[in-house]
């Protein structure tokens, strides 16, 4: 076993992993980032419609405006002063990666262009046409390879995380699978930031990629670390019939429209004032709406861009010309799309406090992974990168100097040893009549049925007993790849453990929350209750391997809650 060390350890490296590590490495720590793909293969890159810019000139708005619309959309569960960070820190953000490199659309005068996304009173949302993500991850890799970053930086690229180390109540690190070889290693770390995103592929289908399978918030879980908002599952409304694969919200922000089966543009009834551009969790719900009662075509709306032309169509939004074209066989530019709400993002996540700090000291966490809590019941769109970019920063900001002092421990073999027996016991099993897809599958889909949009008791609590048996299939389950060199089958099969983690996580939070907040509808609780749950719920494995549930104030600092209205 080998064993490394590092100040600072980044596990994810998507936008908040590389964020943090260009930060940490700026201040002079020993930084390593490990990823299970290549960095440029992370999930960041497949957000596509933009990052709100709050305090960039006239167009991004003063950081107030921002912050009060993010609050409204979270339904008042996010914390405000986190939110207030957010928006006060997060232009300057945008600016910084305008100005290492990321080619923004721009207008006719060469300003930065923008459009506007939903929940927001006016456009403020930076773009790179429907590629923001992927150019935003670009440019800080790029950064992440200048010479001086690249030579003084650890990239243990292509490995896997089986567990984190825990030693006296302190995370000092991780336990890591090269996945060339096989072999488990030792990651040790004075501080470790887990920044792996989020868990889609928990919901069959999602906009998430296939590497999104919750494997930090697990892995944080398991070592003790306080979990919390759970229940708080984004629906998007627009994601492609049959797939799944995310339609940016920026086609709606260019102008599209929601059409039913009569040709009605229906938001009308359901928010009058900012129609296909309200609030995230009204328009999927109006959606879903539409289609239970019959004026949907196979659970599917459509969205109409016809009258955008075809100049702009491929000016700013290229890419959903070609994911329409190459999919499904549509011209978007002629004819209507059809759509339909899908799961997107996890509003919640590692408990952090507003420096991307846990209660376990050494843990850090930043992006789709943690629960900083910006997003509340509902994320504004726009609104993730910006949470990586300004958490992510303030996560190795806060780390950096927490280091100073601390010292390495000697790491016991005991500790990889367990891991390496884990996996040792799944390569000896037989299949025993099922395969680790299946259960994904089932898994997935189920959630979508019974913990999606509208949830009902009855359903909810069947669910969990379906994990149970999900579970103990997963117990018995092996592999049928027992080779050591890029055993993908090993991989799968940990990560549906970490999936599991998440969905039980996910129930059992939405069986308590008795109320309907933002992402949360719950058909016996149609009302948001603020006497009884204006409260964040949170989920600790503690050392026995019970779990407690407990709860946290929402954090008020100038917005009361109001009615939502759009
Ligand atoms: O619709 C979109 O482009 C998604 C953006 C987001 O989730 O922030």
């Amino acid at each position: 076993m080998a064993v490394y060390e590092h100040d600072v350890l980044v596990i994810g490296a998507g936008l908040a992993g590389m964020r943090a590590a260009i930060a940490a490495q700026e201040m002079g720590a020993d930084v390593a980032m490990i990823s299970k793909v290549h960095p440029v293969r992370s999930h960041s890159n497949a957000a596509q419609g933009g990052i709100n810019g709050p305090g960039v000139g006239e167009d991004g708005g003063p950081w107030e405006e921002h912050a009060f619309e993010t609050t409204k959309a979270s339904d008042y569960l996010g914390d405000q002063d986190a939110i207030e960070i957010l928006a006060k820190e997060g232009g300057r953000e945008v600016l910084q990666t305008e100005h290492w490199g990321v080619v923004y659309s721009r207008k006719e005068d060469g300003r930065m262009a923008v459009r506007r996304f939903g929940g927001m009173g006016k456009a403020r949302t930076f773009f790179v046409g429907a590629i923001t993500g992927q150019a935003i991850l670009h440019v800080l890799y790029e950064q992440l390879m200048k010479p001086a970053i690249h030579n003084a930086m650890r990239n243990y690229e292509e490995w896997f995380v089986t567990s984190l180390i825990v030693d006296d109540g302190q995370c000092r690190g991780c336990v890591a699978m090269n996945i060339r070889t096989g072999e488990l290693h030792a990651i040790t770390a004075k501080a470790t930031v887990i920044a792996t995103g989020g868990l889609g592929r928990v919901y069959e289908p999602s906009t998430n990629a296939l590497i999104c399978t919750g494997d930090g918030i697990s892995l944080a879980y398991r070592a003790g670390a306080p979990i919390m908002d759970m229940e708080m599952v984004q629906i998007h409304p627009t994601t492609l019939k049959g797939s799944g694969v995310l339609i940016t919200e920026g086609a709606r922000g260019e102008g599209a429209y929601l059409l039913n089966k009569d040709g009605e543009r229906f938001m009308e009834k359901y928010a009058p004032n900012l129609m296909e551009l309200a609030s995230r969790d009204v328009v999927s719900r109006a959606e879903q709406m539409e289609i239970d009662e019959g004026r949907g075509v196979d659970d599917c709306v459509f969205l109409d861009m016809r009258h955008l032309g075809e100049k702009l169509i491929r000016e700013r939004l290229e890419e959903i010309y070609e994911i329409a074209r190459d999919l499904v066989n549509i011209d978007i530019a002629t004819e209507l799309l059809p759509i339909r709400p899908g799961v997107h993002y996890i509003m919640g996540g590692v408990k952090t406090d507003i420096d991307g700090v846990t209660p376990m000291p050494g843990l850090y966490s930043a992006g789709e992974a943690a629960c900083v809590s910006v997003h509340g019941a509902n994320r504004v769109g726009a609104n993730s990168l910006l949470d990586t970019l300004v958490f992510g920063r303030r996560a190795a900001e806060h780390a950096v100097p927490w280091i100073q002092g601390q010292k390495f421990r000697p790491i016991p073999e005991s500790v990889v040893e367990r891991d390496r027996a884990m996996i040792q016991g799944v390569l000896n099993r037989g299949m025993n009549g099922d395969r680790i897809a299946r259960i994904r599958r089932d898994m997935g889909e189920s959630m979508n049925t019974n913990v999606g949009m509208f949830r009902h008791p009855d359903k909810l609590n069947a669910q969990l007993e379906n994990l149970r048996q999900l579970r103990a299939r997963y117990d018995k389950v092996g592999v049928e790849d027992k080779g050591k060199v890029f055993n993908t089958d090993i991989l799968f099969h940990i990560e549906l453990g970490y999936m599991l983690d998440c969905a039980e996580m996910i129930t059992k939070s939405a069986i308590e929350r008795k109320e309907s907040r933002g992402a949360h509808t719950r058909l016996d609780y149609p009302n948001r209750d603020d006497e009884n749950w204006l409260k964040h719920i949170v989920l600790t494995k503690q050392p026995d391997g019970s779990e407690k549930m407990s709860y946290l104030p929402v954090t008020i600092t100038q917005w009361q809650p109001q009615e939502r209205k759009y």
